[in-house]
C-alpha cells in the first residue's frame, strides 16, 4: 500500500498540489484521473522522489519515504518499476539490452542472469522473439510492453505507469490495460496508472482519485464513478459524446 499524506507543492505563485491525501492499495490496479494539467503527473513525481513535496509525506507500506535521506531511498526507490509516458526506450539499444539495463545497473545478477531474466519479462509481453530489435523496428504497442518488461525486471513491489494508452489505437490501448491488470495481479503489484482516458478507467480500474486543480475531489471505483453527484467529475466523466450517449440510452 502507498499512502500520500497532506502532499502541497507549488512551482513559484502556482500551487500545483493543494493538501493532497491518496491511498493505493496492493494487488490492485489504482488509476488517478483528471484533466491535463490537473497535476497528475507532479503527484506521481512526488510520490516516488522525483520531485521533494513542499509539505507532507509518503509512505510506501508503512515506511516514511519523505522522511529518509537519499541514500536510504535506494532501497524503496529499486522496488519500483516505472513505465514513462511516451515509451523511453534507449534507441541505441536492442529491445533484449533496454529490458536487460536496470538489472544491470542495479542488480547484482550475472551476465547470463541478466539474459534469462530479462527474455522471462520479454516472454510475460509475448515479445520473446523481438529481443534484437531496436525500437524504432517495433510498433507503438510493441514498444509499450518493452516498456512494461523493464518496468518489471527488476520484480517491483510498486508499479506506475503515466498514460501507457498515450498514443495508441483503442484496441491496442485495451491489450496494454489488460497487461497492467494481469502483471499487477500476478505479482500482486501496487500499481498506479495516471490516465485521461474514460475507455482505460472503465477497463481497468479497481480504485481511482479524481484529481482537479491540484486537489483529489473525489475517490472510488467505476460503480461510483458513473453514479457521478460531483459537478467537476461529471464533466470530466460525460466530457465525450460516447459517455453522454450511453447514459441518455439508460444504461447507465
Ligand atoms: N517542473 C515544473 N515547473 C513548473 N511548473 C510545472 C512543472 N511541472 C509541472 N508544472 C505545472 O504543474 C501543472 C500540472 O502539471 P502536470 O502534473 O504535468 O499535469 P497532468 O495532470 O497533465 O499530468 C501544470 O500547470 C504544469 O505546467
Ligand atoms: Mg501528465
Amino acid at each position: 500500500m502507498i499512502e500520500l499524506h497532506h502532499i502541497s507543492k507549488s512551482f513559484g505563485e502556482h500551487e500545483v498540489l493543494k493538501d493532497v491525501g491518496a491511498t493505493f492499495e496492493r494487488g490492485q490496479v489504482n488509476f488517478v484521473i483528471g484533466r491535463s494539467g490537473s497535476g497528475k503527473s507532479v503527484m506521481t513525481k512526488c510520490t516516488v522522489g522525483l520531485i521533494e513535496p513542499d509539505q507532507g509525506h509518503v509512505s510506501f507500506d508503512g515506511r516514511n519515504f519523505t522522511a529518509l535521506s537519499r541514500r536510504d531511498r535506494k532501497e524503496i526507490r529499486q522496488e519500483i518499476g516505472m513505465l514513462f509516458q511516451g515509451s523511453a526506450l534507449f534507441d541505441s539499444m536492442t529491445v533484449l539490452e533496454n529490458v536487460s539495463f536496470p538489472l544491470k545497473m542495479f542488480s547484482n545478477m550475472s551476465d547470463p542472469e541478466i539474459s534469462k531474466r530479462a527474455l522471462e519479462c520479454l516472454d510475460r509481453v509475448e515479445l520473446a522473439d523481438a529481443g534484437s530489435r531496436f525500437p524504432a523496428e517495433c510498433s507503438g504497442g510493441m514498444q509499450k510492453r518493452v516498456g512494461i518488461a523493464r518496468a518489471i525486471a527488476m520484480n517491483p513491489k510498486y508499479l506506475f505507469c503515466d498514460e501507457p494508452n498515450s498514443g495508441l489505437d483503442p484496441q491496442t490501448a485495451i491489450v496494454i490495460d489488460q497487461l497492467i491488470m494481469e502483471i499487477t495481479r500476478e505479482y500482486n503489484m501496487t500499481t498506479v496508472v495516471i490516465s485521461h482516458d474514460m475507455n482505460s478507467v472503465m477497463e481497468a480500474s479497481d480504485t481511482i482519485h479524481f484529481v482537479h486543480e491540484g486537489r483529489i475531489l473525489w475517490r472510488g471505483d467505476r460503480a461510483g464513478l458513473l453514479a457521478g453527484g460531483v459537478p467537476e467529475l461529471e464533466e470530466f466523466v460525460f466530457a465525450s459524446e460516447l459517455m453522454r450517449r450511453i447514459r441518455k440510452a439508460g444504461e447507465i
